[in-house]
């Protein structure tokens, strides 16, 4: 059942071009544009004059609205409001009948991502549910539901799910930009184009094998803490890397917007800290790049994801792993996946469960 793998966490980690493939296959098979389907009371008026969206999720899919944000404000130019399921629901939020609210939920079972929705739909906002699973509670909750297509998730640490989530993410911003004519057609198409190379990517970045990324989890595996770092739409990717390994390996971590580091999280730093930083091609790079310089003139020890071709890392990471270039907006779906495979040689290398870490469970039905 696993496949020939070790586990189901690296079989699923394996499974990740089909699960993006499966995603978008028919959405956008259109010549032009993205049809995201059937969704319910959702129409496309509707979509094109929503003023608003709020985003509520919990661990690892909110860290994949977290990237949907970026690309529904940059290419829809409609504001997005994110949020911790478990603290939306408690602070009285201002929500109403122009809104938009997507829930995003792998099991569609999750306690406060459903409360979260069901808050909202009581308070007239139209409700979106993004889920892997048919049926599940948010499919009845919601007024429309956009599936991912990952296939069923069987390790704790949710990997190909949420990549799928964010495939989910960019159709449902190319599907907005499209209604509300925010990008230029050719714009638009190129995107389009670009997010179907993207499993054919990731396929490609798996059968290159992670003899790099083992060679970094040896080095590493015993330390006590590890810091992540990333901007911009790197910062949650560094969310999900740290979110990963805390959950699978134990060791404490913390995820920063770099710009963030001489306002506190420095002060952590010694020598041989290691310092994982996302740092694929994009217009905030040179900025990232000096963060990183920061943290290397503390005796960090920076381990950097960069985009093939990308010398430019070289003189200031101590470790770099390329991931295949793309549209610098779609580089999470490959910038992922190196963090996803540390977290899991990690562990692994402390001889623990991947696929059943201490304390969690795969869908959490309690608040
Ligand atoms: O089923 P959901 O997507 O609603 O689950 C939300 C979180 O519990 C989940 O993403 C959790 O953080 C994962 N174990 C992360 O790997």
């Amino acid at each position: 059942e696993k496949g020939g793998y070790e586990t189901f966490m690296l079989k699923e980690i394996h499974e990740q071009p089909q699960a993006i493939a499966e995603t978008i296959a028919d959405r956008t098979a259109r010549g032009v544009g993205v049809d995201l389907g059937d969704l319910g009371a959702i129409d496309d008026a509707f979509l094109r004059d929503v003023r608003r969206i709020v985003v509520v999720a919990c661990g690892t899919s909110y860290h994949a609205g977290l990237i949907g944000r970026y690309a529904i404000e940059r290419w829809a130019r409609v504001p997005v409001e994110m949020d911790i399921a478990s603290e939306y629901r408690y602070r009285d939020p201002v929500v109403g009948p122009y809104d938009l609210v997507v829930g995003i939920s792998q099991s569609g079972e999750t306690a406060d991502t459903l409360a979260a929705m069901r808050l909202a739909r009581e308070s007239g906002a139209t409700v979106l549910a993004i889920t892997n699973v048919m049926g599940s509670q948010v499919t009845r909750d919601a007024d429309g539901v956009l599936f991912t297509r990952a296939g069923l998730e069987i390790g704790v640490a949710a990997t190909k799910t949420f990549v799928a989530q964010v495939a989910a993410m960019y159709l449902l911003a190319l599907r907005l930009a499209e209604l509300r004519g925010t990008l230029p057609a050719a714009r638009l198409r190129e995107l389009i184009a670009e997010l179907k190379r993207v499993p054919g990517s990731v396929a490609a970045l798996l059968e290159r094998g992670d003899d790099d990324v083992q060679a970094i989890a040896r080095r590493h595996y015993k330390a006590e803490f590890f810091l992540y770092l990333g901007r911009h739409i790197g910062l949650p990717v560094a969310l999900e890397g740290a979110l990963k390994l805390k959950e699978i390996s134990y060791i404490a971590t913390d995820a920063y917007a770099a710009g963030e580091m001489k306002h506190g999280p420095i002060a952590l730093l010694d020598d041989d800290t290691p310092v994982v930083c996302v740092a694929t091609d994009s217009p905030v790079l040179e900025k990232l790049i000096s963060n990183i310089q920061e943290v290397r003139v503390r005796g960090a020890h920076v381990i950097a994801v960069a985009t093939a071709g990308n010398d430019e890392l070289q003189e200031h990471a101590d470790e770099i792993v390329a991931v295949p270039a793309t549209d610098w907006m779609l580089a999470p779906l490959l910038a992922v996946i190196p963090l996803q495979l540390l977290a899991y040689r990690v562990a692994r290398l402390r001889g623990l469960d991947v696929d059943q870490p201490r304390n969690l469970a795969k869908t959490v039905t309690v608040e």
